[in-house]
């Protein structure tokens, strides 16, 4: 039996509803703080994770998705060179309803031309093999039949053009009906690297440069998708996981590098968890400082570490000598100790940084979001820039972070964009599920009526039945002719329907029909077009 691949799970119902109840509930929220959505594609180059998230962090050094999109053969490429240097006799082109009809015999691109007392039918392809010869030869036989008009009773004669270095690496080099010609000229796009990505704040940069989106100044977008990481699953980590994440980015003079956005995104944050009812999260704060302060902030991170480095993790050692920050991403329990004794960024942050820290802390005073400094907290991504934060929640355990963001205001000019500062944060939707204090069933909208038909020919007259009361927006399940009444009673009970409706021949013929409601019991007969505000009214 094939089952789901490890770390990844179905999401079926009614746990759905939970999912759906989330996401409506967000981007309400989103809405109401003027957020639009965006969709970027699931992968990327994988170098746009290597420069943003980082080389030396967890995810990109261990936990990518990457594989090698091999090279690709561009025929049209050597088709175009090709007819360049053979124009004068190239009389059928590309797109002509006559090679359409050659296609479905797996030749994508061909060309014919006239030569000596014959014409020539040619096609490119990346490799010499028996089955592109053979391709020819049949299309040939099509080509003769179909169109003698246009060719008259000149040969036909076929040629295979490839690039030039697959023909000397090929054992065919003449066949007796195929002319082989290799053609000068490099016609392989070269293989990219690709990585599912692991986090979306990249791919939102790449596509901020790349359609240029300081045009409209002050960019608020928000994203909501799967994001896949190779980590050891546990309760709340998946190597499938989903995130809701939001991005305000845009020129400085839009004004994104204010304290008013951290701000502003750090009490949406708040809002969107009370307004969920999630009780007890904590906003866990700290300021990373910029790069200035990291690179001074790094080296007495260096000393510090010297001495003691060798007690601790492979992982450590080696952080210690390429990004000594990343140390405290370590989860090694013998290491804790040593790490709580490290110097703390805030000790290195310069006078802006810290003045936009505070500025943070006092807006989020003023509107009432509560927070708890924590000045171990750094993050496991490299982007981050000043504010960073972590809203935990004592449900999840081990995993315990719901939420992570901060600002990362040089990202984009290190993916080769404009100054573009920015901060955002993303949920693990998968862990806001596990910590709401609700049950499917309370966010589910049961069927508001069952419908029971009863008998031959009955399940025409509770189609027609239901489509009527849909179009009220009255939730309604259906049942079948062939079931006993028994059998539908017992089945609407189960679906938790309001009501269950008889649609039997006496009720057709009368236009009045039995509704029984399941809670009280009651059963009256109500007139067709009285059903709708009946069940409605509950
Ligand atoms: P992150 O801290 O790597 O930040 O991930 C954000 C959240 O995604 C975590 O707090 C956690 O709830 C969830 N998460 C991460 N890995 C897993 C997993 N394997 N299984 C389940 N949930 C997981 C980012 O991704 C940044 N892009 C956030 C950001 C946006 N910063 C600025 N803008």
């Amino acid at each position: 039996m094939i089952k789901a691949v490890r770390g990844t799970r179905d999401l079926l119902p009614p746990e759905t509803a939970l999912w759906n109840f989330v996401e409506a509930a967000v981007r309400d929220v989103f809405r109401a703080y003027n957020f639009h959505e965006i969709r970027t594609p699931i992968f990327e180059e994988t170098q746009l994770f290597a420069r943003s998230v980082g080389e030396e962090t967890d995810i990109v050094a261990k936990e990518m998705f990457t594989w090698d999109d091999g090279e690709r053969f561009e025929d049209k490429k050597l088709l175009e060179a090709w007819s360049k240097e053979n124009e004068d006799r190239v009389f059928f082109q590309e797109g002509m309803p006559f090679l359409t009809s050659i296609k479905p015999l797996g030749i994508q691109r061909q060309i014919w031309r006239k030569a000596t007392n014959s014409v020539e039918f040619v096609c490119f392809r990346p490799t010499i093999s028996s089955e592109s010869i053979a391709a020819l030869v049949k299309a040939r036989t099509v080509a003769r039949s179909q169109y003698s008009q246009e060719f008259g009773h000149h040969p036909i004669r076929l040629r295979l053009v490839v690039p030039d270095k697959v023909v000397s690496n090929s054992p065919w080099v003449k066949t007796e009906d195929v002319e082989i010609e290799g053609f000068p000229g490099n016609y392989f796009s070269s293989s990219q690297s690709l990585t599912l990505r692991p986090e979306n704040t990249a791919g939102v940069v790449r596509a901020y440069i790349e359609h240029r989106l300081w045009d409209r100044g002050l960019n608020k977008l928000y994203y909501v998708g799967p994001q896949f990481r190779r980590e050891r699953p546990q309760k709340g980590r998946y190597r499938q996981f989903y995130q809701i994440g939001a991005e305000i980015i845009g020129p400085p003079s839009a004004g994104s590098e204010s304290p008013a956005r951290d701000a502003e995104i750090l009490e949406l944050l708040a809002t969107l968890l009370d307004r969920l009812g999630v009780e007890n999260w904590m906003l866990q704060l700290n300021s990373v400082g910029c790069p200035n302060d990291r690179a001074a902030y790094n080296e007495a991170l260096r000393k510090a570490l010297e001495p003691v480095v060798g007690q601790m993790c492979a992982d450590c050692q080696r952080r210690a000598v390429t990004n000594p920050l990343r140390v405290f991403d370590c989860k090694v329990p013998a290491d804790q100790p040593i790490i709580e004794t490290l110097p703390r960024i805030s000790q290195f942050l310069d006078e802006p940084c810290r003045r936009h820290f505070e500025q943070v802390q006092e807006i989020l005073k003023s509107v009432g979001v509560e927070f708890q400094l924590n000045d171990r907290l750094v993050r496991g991504l490299d982007y981050y820039s000043r504010t960073a934060f972590e809203f935990t929640h004592g449900a999840l355990g081990a995993q315990n972070a719901i939420l992570g963001g901060g600002r990362y205001d040089g990202l984009s000019e290190s993916l080769g964009g404009p100054s573009a500062p920015g901060i955002g944060f993303a949920i693990g939707e998968d862990r806001l599920v596990l910590a709401l204090q609700k049950s499917a069933d309370a966010v589910q909208r049961k069927p508001d009526v069952y419908i029971a038909p009863l008998g031959t020919g009955m399940d025409r007259e509770a189609a027609r039945l239901a489509r009527e009361l849909r179009r009220h927006d009255i939730v309604v399940d259906l049942g079948d002719e062939t079931f006993r009444l028994k059998k539908s009673f017992e089945i609407a009970s189960k679906l938790g329907a309001r009501f269950i409706l008889i649609v039997g021949e006496n009720e057709v013929k009368a236009g009045a029909f039995a509704l029984k409601n399941l809670e009280s019991g009651e059963q009256v007969s109500v007139p067709r077009p009285e059903l709708p505000r009946k069940i409605l009214a509950g």
